[in-house]
């Protein structure tokens, strides 16, 4: 399809998809008008061209991943009138392959009790709720109701926890009517709820953050909840407020061990400033989490991904992961203009043990590779401190893919405007980082680029770093060795990357082998 042809197609769409919102006809026509602005969606500056992002508007956190019935909901945190965070809504797109993606009406508006944050969605597969009537699977939202006023007025009880429930694959919602299901007792920041089915006990566990640790509840029913145990002071860290938990079981990979993995996001307190999610490995015995682990690991070292929780009720019981691909240091501030952020790949989570350490991995999906083009694998030698260098016009849509037994290199992403982004192995120093400081348009916020973005990788699997960077016009996501580090960081580039080298910063000749350049499509 042209251009000009898909982005009128997709207006139709999405006005038709409007159209099916009767209650809120007045922001069906400002979105309207603010679409006919501009045919060419998903064509602008710094849009994403396979990571998923709303057609227009603020975005935050994913919300309520659940899979049902064939489908992959996909709620976020949404501002449907300008391109900063305002009053919540639940926006809502669907998939059947976690990769192309459905824009959907929004799902929840804020009512009276306040703004719709972010919270989770389950498949109440035995109606323990009763809000089927007629047969139907309930899929139910969980989720914080955040009153305004009261956040205003300086009182510690406006953040409560809702439902609400769709009887129709999540097309249409209703709030339950005695909301909220959980009040709150005088806790600040008192959100985030994420609710699983606990097999073994025979009821659904809820948890959620209040201000400095997570609150674990039960529930047989969904709509009446009672407070177990409460896990956090002492563990982990602290340098700012606890979101967005998630409480899941994983096998060890290659053994018969299950452990519990607990995610807490920290805003401020990442480890390379800013937003970040923090993971915790332990047990979970229908009650209490409890870990030997005190200090925080990081789901992912970069700077842009947050909030991100996993779904629920995947067809093989498969851990899928989405973050939010941003940093509320400057979230609201990026050089975007009809929309802002993105969300990141989906990925696989895996835990292993290292070293006696356990890794939380992560890695695309496998369905990812459905939209990768093929690429011819190469081998290069790179003499020590030379460069090896390539042009390809398609870098910024892209995934580059090498092994090397060399520990110290740089690559470098450079565009004709002078602009590089810069990745650096210090194997001597069990360091990897970003630096962003030249790698485009940075100076909407300082703490954008005035510091490198460090991991430590001291740990690593094998002898030799498998790379993998997946580039997306404005992020991109690195993965060591299967996924086994993890960092996203987001740039903005003066015009597109065209050109990558390798600088070998080590003394020896670098070998570089199974060397691509993968094109990837876009899903728009
Ligand atoms: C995390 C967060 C959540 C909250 C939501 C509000 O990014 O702050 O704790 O529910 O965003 O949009």
């Amino acid at each position: 399809m042209n251009k000009i042809l898909k982005g009128t197609a997709l207006l139709a769409g999405v006005v038709l998809l409007l159209a099916g919102c009767k209650q809120h006809s007045e922001k069906k026509e400002e979105v309207a008008t603010e679409m006919q602005k501009d045919t060419l969606w998903y064509q602008e500056n710094y849009r994403p061209q396979f990571h998923f992002s709303p057609i227009a508007h603020w975005m935050n956190d994913p919300n309520g991943l659940v899979y049902n019935d064939g489908i992959y909901h996909l709620f976020y945190q949404y501002y449907p009138k300008d391109i900063v965070w305002g009053p919540m809504h639940w926006g809502h797109a669907t998939s059947n392959d976690l990769i192309h993606w459905e824009h959907k009406p929004i799902a929840l508006y804020p009512d009276s009790l306040g703004y719709i944050f972010s919270g989770s969605a389950v498949v109440d597969k035995n109606n323990t709720t009763g809000f089927a009537k007629n047969g139907e699977t309930p899929l139910v939202a969980i989720y914080t109701y955040h009153d305004p006023v009261g956040a205003e007025k300086g009182t510690n009880t406006y953040q409560t926890q809702g439902i609400a429930y769709s009887l129709d694959n999540g097309d249409t919602w209703s709030t339950y009517e005695n909301n909220p299901v959980i009040g709150n007792e005088g806790q600040k920041d008192f959100r985030d709820p994420k609710v699983f089915w606990y097999e073994k006990g025979n009821y659904w566990v809820l948890s959620l953050v209040a201000g400095d640790h997570a609150q674990l509840y039960k529930s047989q029913d969904l709509k009446s909840w009672k407070l177990m145990s409460t896990f956090g002071q002492g563990y982990g860290d602290h340098g700012g407020v606890w979101e967005c938990p998630d409480l899941f079981k994983m096998k060890v990979e290659g053994t018969t061990e299950e452990r519990w993995v607990l995610f807490i996001s920290i805003n401020p307190g990442g480890p390379n400033s800013g937003s970040a999610t923090q993971y915790f490995v332990g047990d979970f015995d229908g009650e209490k989490f409890t870990t030997t682990q005190k200090g925080a690991k990081w789901v992912d070292h970069g700077t842009d991904d947050y909030a991100g929780v996993t779904y629920n009720n995947t067809p093989n019981g498969e851990r899928i992961f989405l973050g939010w691909m941003s940093n509320w240091n400057y979230g609201q501030k990026v050089p975007t203009k009809t929309w802002r952020s993105a969300m990141t790949l989906p990925r696989d989570l895996k835990l292993t043990k290292i070293n006696k350490q356990y890794y939380l991995e992560s890695y695309p999906i496998k369905a990812f590779h459905t939209i990768v083009e093929d690429g011819v694998a190469s081998s290069t030698k790179i003499a020590a401190n030379e460069i090896f260098s390539k042009s390809f016009e398609k870098l910024n849509q892209s995934v580059v893919s090498f092994t090397t037994q060399n520990k110290n290199f740089k690559i470098n992403l450079k565009n004709n405007k002078g602009d590089v982004m810069t990745f650096v192995a210090d194997g001597d120093r069990h360091d990897f980082y970003i630096d962003r400081s030249k790698s485009g348009i940075v100076d909407f916020e300082k703490d954008f680029s005035d510091h490198l973005h460090h991991m430590n990788i001291a740990d690593l699997s094998t002898n030799e770093y498998e790379v993998k960077l997946v580039i997306d016009v404005a992020s991109v996501e690195l993965f060591l060795n299967k996924g086994q580090y993890v960092m996203t960081d987001i740039m903005f580039p003066q015009s597109p990357y065209t050109s990558i080298e390798v600088l070998n910063t080590s003394n020896e000749t670098m070998q570089i082998n199974n060397l691509k350049i993968q094109p990837v499509k876009s899903i728009w």
